[in-house]
């Protein structure tokens, strides 16, 4: 049976039009998009894309899809990336797979952002998904402290024992919040908090979710001003 994540993902690809440049997510959901985005290339769809992270890259280019960065463009047609937790304004945690920074770059510059996500991802408030904190490694406990005084409950993530280390070689810590009631004012907060890189929290970025439930799909739009 074809898992929701796959269901979501496909779907997302439809909104691709040749020549446009995509921005190519991370995680799980996300490779079932850029997998169906390798296949339409070989059957001669023409666009560019951008990686979030190197575990991307990789899989893009055994799919055989031209790659491009930010010398050769500045904005990006249409982005397909997954999430950890999405609500019913779209708004987000991300970074369960530690590719937040190049993710919310890419997001912020696409001109159309498609989450894509299975049933369970949906919630009524984030922060139940421990919030990913990218820190630089300098003086990364000064950082862990200040999170602390902010109620993050924090844990440095950990790889095999050793610090887990970003693509940009960077320590990610996790908070957890439990319920974040205003994730601009949270979002404010840890952004002046020194040694702080990025958040997960991905707040107005969204512009269409595609949920599958079961074999059905669930489409939200931004609601437009
Ligand atoms: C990576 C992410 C992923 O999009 C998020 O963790 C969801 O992953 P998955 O599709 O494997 O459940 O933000 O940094």
């Amino acid at each position: 049976m074809t898992s929701e994540k796959q269901i979501a993902a496909e779907t997302a690809t439809e909104y691709i039009t040749d020549g446009m440049i995509v921005g190519l997510g991370t995680g799980s959901t996300a490779e079932f998009a850029v997998k169906k985005i390798g296949k339409l290339v070989r059957s001669g769809l023409s666009i560019r894309g951008i990686p979030t992270s190197e575990i991307t890259r990789n899989i893009a280019l055994e799919e055989g899809i031209s790659l491009i960065d930010f010398s050769e463009t500045m904005y990006i047609d249409l982005t397909i990336d997954g999430a950890d937790e999405i609500d019913n304004n779209l708004n987000m945690i991300k970074g369960g797979g530690g590719a937040l920074l190049k993710e919310k770059i890419v997001a912020s510059a696409s001109k159309e952002l498609i989450i894509v996500v299975s049933s369970e991802k949906l919630v009524e408030n984030l922060g139940n998904f421990p919030l990913a904190v990218e820190v630089i490694s300098f003086g990364w406990e000064f950082t862990f402290n200040n999170l602390e005084r902010l109620g993050g409950n924090p844990n440095l993530r950990l790889h095999h024992g050793k610090p887990f280390l970003t693509d940009n070689g960077n320590f990610i810590i996790d908070c957890k919040f439990n319920e974040i009631k205003d994730g601009i004012k949270l979002e404010q907060h840890l952004n002046m908090i020194p040694g702080v890189i990025e958040n997960g929290l991905f707040l107005g970025l969204c512009s269409r979710m595609i949920l599958a439930k079961g074999d059905k799909i669930i489409m939200k739009e931004k609601n437009k001003i």
